[in-house]
């Protein structure tokens, strides 16, 4: 029964029954987590057999020795290997180290004196689309630049394309956009067609150095038995010639192992090639030794998705955990709405208006952690603080049910006192 339609007597009956509840949950001292958006150690079992798949061959078919120094655009296998998971050309594509996030952030650092004349001549800040909710620590690289970022918000087909359009096109300091256009972080949104053929003509609307941050993360990470299929952004932008507005971005986090995978940047030729010039003076190569595990092991995209199925036969049981507990508490009740994600990490709940922070605090006083209110958003600012992200990936199913367990009570009691406040 919706819980606004209860009397006001039968309200407070309910808050003392959940608020007794509460209090043996904080009396038992629990500690559980559910922030952390990062694969369980049986999913990194998976990839065990990374640990000496190279048997002492550290030569590439054209002889190249990968534990040396050289090739700052990856081994020509790895390029291969991050052009079939993009679909792109090899010659687009850089492997980078472990981490994706470093390339974000150099892509950003080496577009920030381009931006610079106009950024004193019109006496603005560089700009970013920030569609919300999103991942927090592209937000982070937006102000470690002191970049302003614009919320945008989502509609079932994507970001908000009309607004994002007009925005672009009045603005020219809006320099670029963060997209995870697959199982998006934490909203589960993959674009529609309609939404990438928009973004394939954006860069018609901005300027030369305007740059979509393609954030492919989960371009892998299915939890269905029919795997969304982005319409190829980079082939829509040439046929609109914009393909330096395209920078893609992928890692093998969470496909092997988070602290010690392969990354990858495409784009177009001619972006590349400055990439690479802003790249020199920094490293001379990355990991080759850790690319040929990586192709050894992946081998192809057949490979990659047999692997990403272990992945899903680990992560499903957790994710239908979350749905089965959210919706025998609170299904009925009307306080809150939460996603159903086909694929990615999260699920992405908003409560009540007003009360995220609220609910985030009590499980906190009851030993169950959940990501800060507001961290999905720039600033760590939600508008209208309801969204939370539960990040079901990495606790047991013991764990987990434990701690949905504390989620739900807190969320209920938040939004009964809620309305009894009101
Ligand atoms: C959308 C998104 N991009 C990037 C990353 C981090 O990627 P990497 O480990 O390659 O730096 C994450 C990790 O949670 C993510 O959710």
């Amino acid at each position: 029964m919706k819980l606004r339609d209860l009397s006001e007597d039968e309200l407070k009956a309910r808050q003392s029954e959940l608020k007794a509840v509460y209090d043996q949950f904080k009396e038992s001292r629990l500690s559980l987590d559910l922030t952390r958006g990062k694969p369980s150690t049986e999913q990194l079992d998976l990839s065990n057999d990374l640990d000496g798949i190279l048997e002492g061959f550290f030569l590439l078919q054209d002889g190249t020795d990968v534990r040396n120094y050289g090739g700052i655009l990856g081994i020509p296998e790895a390029r291969q290997l991050g052009a079939d998971i993009l679909s792109l050309q090899p010659s687009q594509v850089l492997v980078g180290g472990n981490s994706s996030l470093t390339l974000m952030y150099n892509l950003i650092a080496h577009m920030i004196p381009e931006w610079q004349g106009e950024k004193q001549a019109s006496n603005s800040k560089v700009k970013f689309i920030c569609p919300v909710p999103g991942y927090d620590r592209h937000f982070t690289i937006c102000e470690s630049f002191d970049i302003e970022m614009i919320n945008v918000n989502f509609l079932p087909s994507g970001p908000d394309m009309e607004t994002i359009e007009e925005l672009v096109a009045r603005d020219p300091m809006i320099k670029g956009i963060w997209c995870v256009p697959k199982y998006s972080n934490p909203s589960s949104h993959s674009y529609d067609e309609d939404t990438v053929k928009r973004f394939a003509k954006l860069g018609n609307l901005a300027g030369a150095d305007f740059r979509i941050m393609w954030d492919n993360a989960y371009v892998a990470h299915h939890l269905t038995d029919k795997p969304v299929r982005l319409p190829d952004l980079m082939a829509l932008a040439q046929e609109a010639g914009t393909e330096d507005s395209v920078v893609m971005f992928a890692s093998t986090s969470k496909v092997t192992f988070a602290g010690a995978g392969i990354s990858f940047l495409g784009t177009s030729e001619k972006n590349l090639k400055a990439f690479e010039k802003f790249l020199v003076p920094q490293v001379i190569s990355f990991d080759k030794v850790n690319q040929l595990r990586h192709v050894r092991f992946l081998k192809d995209l057949d490979t990659l998705a047999a692997h990403m199925n272990k992945h899903r036969a680990l992560l499903e049981p957790k994710f239908e955990m979350v749905q089965k507990k959210l919706q025998a508490a609170v299904g009925d009740k009307d306080i809150a709405e939460w996603t159903r994600p086909d694929g990615g990490y999260f699920i992405s709940l908003n409560t009540l208006p007003g009360i995220a922070s609220v609910v985030v605090e009590l499980a906190a006083s009851a030993g169950v952690k959940l990501t800060p209110a507001g961290a999905t958003f720039p600033y760590g600012l939600d508008p209208e603080n309801r969204n939370i992200r539960v990040a079901p990936t990495f606790p047991s199913l013991e764990d987990l049910e434990k701690a949905l367990d504390v989620f739900v009570v807190c969320l209920e009691l938040a939004s009964l006192n809620r309305l009894l406040a009101q």
